[in-house]
């Protein structure tokens, strides 16, 4: 009952990780946390194109339908990510679209794969990281090779495809470097809200926004983050907090100093988007530190391992899983009975 996941079912919160299905297999301790602590789950990379296609004409579902039978099986919903991104396009792909016929590679793929899960799925993130402002174009549009090849109308492509393939699962625009108090990132926050009012404007079916949330330890999170979330409630949608870890790249080495400021970035962070009722979902990126995607990318230069999630690598809580189960308690507060 100290789970984060009754935590934030006290608070209507869904919470969970990103799970990686090798370890969903072999690795029982690990398997046990998710099972434990998640009311949601979303594939690290098991549910991308270069995961479930192999080559042009095959798909390989096998590690996506575990995970969604394991999230079925824990009472547990499922996040799909992603449907449409500018990395991770497997190479037959590059070698092969063309404007003729990448709208309709991409609409096969989205009936495929969204069709396979309909009616199952709590949510599935369409289009992944499309703003890039520094790409030059008025509409603050990256220069991706979907733009390229399916053209400027392939974001709303996705999304109504996307919607006739499962009318129930919640449609999702996700992106990242908009989180913080910063010129660049609120130029970015500007060009997802404009790109939603053409969307909504269009009628093109949309749900809610992923804030990645792959944030900074230290750094303070504030107003133009609050002005974003409720710019996005005006447009009826809701927020989720889609892949949440706090790097400590700016910090001296030693343990016990960075994980009392990771927590404290935590706590701080939720404290502010938990104050909006438009926010529903927090997901973090990974379960334990030892399995982390920072210490691939991005990792710290004296090449210390990061210590940016809530398990340790031994999948004991650190202070910021506390951290984190306080910050769910300010939405609603776990009933004293079950807080055991
Ligand atoms: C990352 C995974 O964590 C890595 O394992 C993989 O090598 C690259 O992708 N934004 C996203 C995620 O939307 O899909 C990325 O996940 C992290 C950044």
């Amino acid at each position: 009952m100290t789970s984060l996941r009754a935590h934030a079912a006290a608070g209507d919160l869904l919470t969970g990780f990103a799970v990686v299905p090798s370890l969903l297999r072999d690795d029982a301790a690990y398997t046990n946390v998710v099972r434990e602590q998640a009311n949601l789950i979303v594939a690290e990379n098991a549910m991308k194109w270069a995961a479930l296609r192999p080559s042009a004409t095959r798909y390989d579902f096998d590690d996506a339908d575990m995970l969604l039978n394991f999230a079925e099986q824990g009472r547990m919903k499922m996040r799909g990510h992603n449907l449409l991104w500018h990395r991770g396009i497997p190479q037959w792909f590059t070698a092969m679209a063309t404007p003729a016929n990448a709208k309709q590679l991409l609409q096969a793929h989205i009936e495929t794969v969204v069709g396979r899960y309909a009616g199952r799925m709590h949510s599935w993130d369409v289009v992944n990281e499309a703003i890039q402002i520094s790409d030059g174009r008025p509409d603050g549009l990256r220069s991706s090779p979907w733009l390229r090849l399916v053209g400027d109308d392939y974001i709303e492509v996705a999304f109504r495809s996307a919607r006739r393939a499962d009318p129930q699962a919640l449609l999702t625009y996700n992106e990242y470097g908009i989180e913080a108090e910063n010129a660049q990132d609120e130029a970015k926050r500007q060009a997802v809200l404009l790109l939603l009012r053409r969307m909504r404007a269009r009628h093109v079916p949309i749900d809610a926004v992923g804030v990645q949330s792959h944030i900074s330890a230290g750094t303070k999170y504030g107003d133009g983050l609050l002005r974003f979330i409720r710019g996005v409630r005006e447009l009826d949608l809701q927020v989720f907090v889609t892949e949440m870890d706090v790097n400590d790249r700016s910090l001296a080495p030693a343990i016990a100093a960075r994980d009392a400021t990771v927590a404290q970035t935590y706590k701080d962070y939720l404290d502010l988007v938990l104050s909006e009722p438009a926010v529903t979902v927090i997901v973090l990126w990974g379960v334990s530190d030892r399995d982390t995607w920072l210490n691939h990318e991005d990792s710290r230069q004296d090449r210390v391992p990061e210590r940016p999630l809530l398990f340790d690598d031994r999948f004991r809580p650190k202070q910021d899983f506390y951290a984190v189960r306080d910050a769910f308690d300010q939405r609603h507060p776990v009933h004293p009975s079950l807080n055991g």
